[in-house]
């Protein structure tokens, strides 16, 4: 008895999690997660099972030269529905925002609670919500002077930006700033701020 309970934690602990990524741009931070797949930062625990786009972008290249199995899904009505039968057909266990810009309905983020986290390019609460994104956040940021601003990786909930935050990494923002420059900023620590976050909910404690 007591051996075949050891058998069942050791298929427990060999168990990859299987994640989907949602995408609409550019892609740089679905790169940033195929790279660290690549080089063993998740200690092979961690698989793209899919990749989700609601438009053509460049992300669907690079999923498709990384050989990912992949999906452009319409930005009508049916949206949720859509991504909640090709997660749940792949087996998928998290469901990544890497600059997703769709809006998921409430059902969809009930039914995936604690199963979808978010990359957003400001520290939450500030500058979050519909219609807060991309270089309308770094432009709201210039705008109000603010001496600060971050990443931040969330939870997901029918709330837009208003879920649990996971992890945060702030900076000083330069009186010089530009776009250009807060742009390059956001994109260069919200990699490793992504990838810290996944490789905690991939390998729990061992992170
Ligand atoms: C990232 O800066 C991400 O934080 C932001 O979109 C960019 C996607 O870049 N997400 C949001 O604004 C979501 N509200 P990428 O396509 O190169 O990964």
């Amino acid at each position: 008895m007591k051996r075949r309970i050891n058998i069942i934690n050791k298929l427990a602990k060999i168990k990859k999690m299987n994640i989907a990524v949602l995408v609409s741009g550019s892609g740089s931070n679905l790169q940033a997660i195929i790279n660290a797949i690549e080089n063993g930062y998740f200690e092979g625990k961690l698989t793209i099972k899919a990749v989700i786009a609601d438009r053509d972008c460049y992300a669907i290249e690079r999923a498709l030269d990384a050989e990912i199995d992949t999906w452009m899904v319409d930005r009508g009505p049916a949206l949720s529905k859509e991504i909640d039968n090709i997660c749940s057909d792949n087996d998928i266990d998290l469901i990544v925002l890497a600059g997703f810009l769709s809006i998921l309905d409430a059902e969809f983020c009930q039914k995936w609670d604690k199963q979808i986290i978010n990359l957003h390019p400001s520290l939450l609460p500030k500058y979050g919500g519909m219609g807060m994104y991309g270089e309308k956040v770094h432009t709201a940021v210039l705008a109000n002077e603010e001496k600060h601003s971050g990443a931040t990786v969330h939870y997901v909930t029918a709330g837009v930006d208003e879920g649990e935050i996971i992890t945060q990494e702030s900076f000083e923002v330069p009186e010089d700033a530009d776009l250009l420059w807060l742009k390059n900023k956001i994109s260069e620590i919200e990699k490793p701020l992504l990838l810290s976050a996944l490789k905690k909910i991939a390998l729990g404690n061992k992170a």
